[in-house]
């Protein structure tokens, strides 16, 4: 069975940017290139989908969400996560292993596993503990994680606390050459915070948690990989001294990146002024000069790749006074048009900000996705850059509604997914 995508701009970074067609045969990139015709076959075994002012990208590559099963399967599923991924371009994401119980085990990997593989949605890469329980206390058994399939660890939702774990922790993953992923925060300064701190906490009355917060435990980390000669891999980049600190940990040749998320770079601490429990999520929401560093982190590779952070709650859940509500918003289904969004204002060009989403992200757990190189999975996208469109979120394939966004105005739309040669989202 062959496809052929036809007149569209194919955008494959660092590789192809211009009109070409992409022909898909046996789930895989067959050629990309001009008027691609194919020869000697009849045309009732080709599947023609039209391209024309479309961009032709290949699919998006998400290292940060939460699909919360096992466990807690009310706020979202791996089949609703995975639906909601492919509505939103993304045609791989690897998920946190804050599950219950944790995956801190090859049982639980594998049953991700099989639950993304019936779904037949996205590919999900599950993320393994990097502590039993991620409790903070005793290793997980990361070579069970890592034969099981896990791509990554992280005690995602809680940071490492102790030094000496996190030091063994990547000790360990250096013999697996698995990434470490930390959520940085130290706890003992950001207790009892549920806003950034400065002046809108301090008007609202709300206990802020300190830009300073994330930025001892970037710097530790940071030390601690410099040490171990670990592959680190910061989280949800949010502020300007920690944008600092890994332009400075980069410019040492240290194997650091780190990735950024569409709510950081699209909003600041003022939507917290209506106490919408919706603009609450951990990292929180910065100020305008945060907002500015990331950027500028994103333009000059200093973040290497966009990742959502998708964290779906229940709607009764963030139904709560703003300091009991739980950190955490929607992000798969809106993450493309805020990112279009850099491209619109000279951050970034479309080529860059589509490598932030596929083959940048990829090369950073070397995730073989993120491409259109001939013989790579057939994962595409489809996007019309012009389609406007309003954020109503009860139309989002996710089970969760909690989005900051309800109501804008979009730039830039997914119009078709395609998975392994499969089309899994049609736009309505
Ligand atoms: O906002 C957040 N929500 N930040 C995290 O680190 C965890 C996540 C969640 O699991 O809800």
């Amino acid at each position: 069975m062959k496809t052929l995508i036809r007149n569209g701009h194919v955008i494959d970074p660092g590789r192809f940017n211009g009109k070409a067609d992409v022909l898909i045969e046996g789930g895989k990139i067959a050629a990309v290139g001009a008027k691609l015709l194919v020869k000697g076959d009849n045309s009732s075994h080709v599947t023609v989908i039209e391209a024309k002012g479309l961009w032709v990208c290949p699919g998006f590559v998400d290292l940060h969400v939460h699909l919360r099963e096992p466990g807690f399967e009310y706020k979202e599923t791996i089949a609703t996560g995975a639906r909601a991924a492919v509505a939103g371009g993304f045609t791989s994401v690897c998920c946190m292993p804050n599950t219950r119980p944790v995956n801190d085990s090859r049982s639980v990997t594998e049953f991700i596993l099989r639950q993304a593989a019936s779904a037949k949605q996205a590919h999900v890469f599950p993320i393994g503990a990097i502590t039993k329980g991620s409790d903070g206390n005793e290793l997980a058994e990361i070579g069970e994680l890592y034969d099981a399939g896990c791509v990554a660890l992280s005690d995602d939702g809680r940071p490492v606390m102790q030094s000496l774990i996190m030091r063994r922790a990547m000790e360990y993953a250096l013999a697996f050459n698995l990434p470490i992923i930390d959520h940085c925060e130290d706890l003992s300064l950001a207790e009892g915070g549920s806003m950034n701190e400065g002046l809108v906490s301090t008007e609202l009355g709300l206990a802020g948690i300190p830009s300073a917060a994330e930025e001892v435990m970037v710097a530790r980390n940071v030390a601690l990989a410099e040490l171990t000669g670990a592959r680190l891999h910061l989280a949800h980049v949010s502020t300007v001294g920690s944008v600092r600190l890994v332009r400075e940990a980069k410019s040492r040749g240290l194997a650091v990146t780190a990735e950024a998320c569409p709510h950081h770079f699209s909003l600041t601490e003022e939507a917290v002024r209506n106490f919408n429990t919706h603009a609450k999520m951990n990292p929180p929401l910065r100020t305008g000069a945060d907002v500015q560093a990331v950027k500028e982190g994103l333009r000059d590779g200093t973040i290497d790749g966009i990742a959502t952070d998708h964290a779906p709650h229940a709607v009764q859940e963030k139904q709560l006074q703003f300091d009991e509500a739980p950190f955490g918003i929607v992000g798969l289904e809106t993450a493309l048009p805020l990112v279009l969004n850099l491209v619109e204002e000279g951050v970034l060009s479309s080529e860059q900000a589509i490598s932030k989403l596929t083959c940048a992200p990829a090369q950073v757990f070397a995730l073989p996705k993120g491409t259109l190189a001939l013989g790579a999975d057939a994962d595409v996208v489809l996007i019309d850059p012009d389609h406007t469109w309003v954020v109503d979120p009860s139309r989002f394939q996710s089970k969760a509604r909690n989005t900051p966004f309800t109501g804008w105005t979009m730039k830039g739309r997914v119009m078709k997914t395609i998975v392994g040669g499969e089309v899994v989202y049609d736009s309505p």
